[in-house]
């Protein structure tokens, strides 16, 4: 008998063990490189779906002060234990990034590893991108990434095998929504001793002219859009587009 989970209930449990790691310090290097650019040299962040804060603790690290916020509680959880065992200085709120109450404004914001992907309607994307906007101060910087439709496509094509990692096996099934193109419906299908478990998330894929037109509904300037977090232009069959946005007024 498949088990199967609330959004993020059995993935928090495996997140971090499917996880690269690398890419997490990669994209740092890069986000920083956007601050250098634009002057910037941010005394706090507010990481938005933060999961189990693997980006937020390389920030607190470095004696940045830093919020997370996210949703699920399971992913919460894990994020808690990783603090206590690391001593890390990093606040976590149970908030969607809908409706954010947070006493504290931020010199910088993330949003990474395609959270945005959660977002299933244009005016909810709009709302996340004004709710971001009100919790930074003046100059203050927010860079979020979103992954393109041929990514899952790609992702299609390659995952019929399980992958095996740290005793858990795993693979993901992708089934792209037949009315509406821009929907994939994404099942992580897990095996741990031969019982199986099953969790689907709903998400919706955006092209990058509905994006830069979502920007524009908003009082964000669009400082760069960047294919897969490089200094390039972003490509249609980019694995990640980052979008850098900054508070202006
Ligand atoms: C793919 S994980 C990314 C986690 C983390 N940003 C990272 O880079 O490892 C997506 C996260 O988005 C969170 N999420 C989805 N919808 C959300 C919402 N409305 N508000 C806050 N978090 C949300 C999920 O709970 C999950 O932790």
């Amino acid at each position: 008998m498949i088990k199967t989970s609330e959004q993020y209930e059995l993935f928090s449990k495996f997140y971090d063990k499917v996880q690269k790691y690398s890419k997490y310090s990669e994209w740092k290097a890069f986000i920083e490189e956007i601050w250098r650019q634009q002057g910037v040299i941010p005394n706090s962040l507010l990481d938005l779906a933060c999961g189990t804060c693997n980006n937020a603790r390389l920030y607190a690290k470095d004696g940045i002060r830093v919020t997370g916020i996210d949703l699920s509680k399971n992913m919460l959880n894990i994020a808690e234990e990783k603090i206590k065992k690391h001593q890390l200085d990093i606040k976590l709120f149970n908030q969607s990034f809908y409706n954010i109450v947070l006493a504290d404004k931020f010199d910088s914001a993330i949003c990474l590893d395609f959270s945005t992907a959660h977002i299933l309607r244009r005016e909810e994307f709009i709302c996340f991108l004004n709710e971001v906007y009100q919790q930074l101060n003046i100059e203050g910087i927010f860079i979020f990434d979103v992954k393109p439709r041929i990514d899952y496509e790609r992702k299609f094509a390659k995952c019929s095998e399980f992958t095996k990692v740290n005793g858990l096996k795993y693979k993901w099934i992708i089934k792209f929504d037949e009315q509406d193109h821009s929907l994939v419906y994404v099942t992580l299908l897990a095996k741990i001793k031969e019982r199986e478990f099953q969790e689907q998330n709903l998400i919706k894929t955006y092209t990058l002219e509905e994006l830069k037109e979502i920007i524009a509904q908003t009082n964000f300037e669009l400082i760069g859009a960047y294919d897969n977090y490089q200094f390039t232009e972003p490509k249609e069959d980019s694995k990640f587009w980052v979008f850098a946005l900054q508070k202006n007024k």
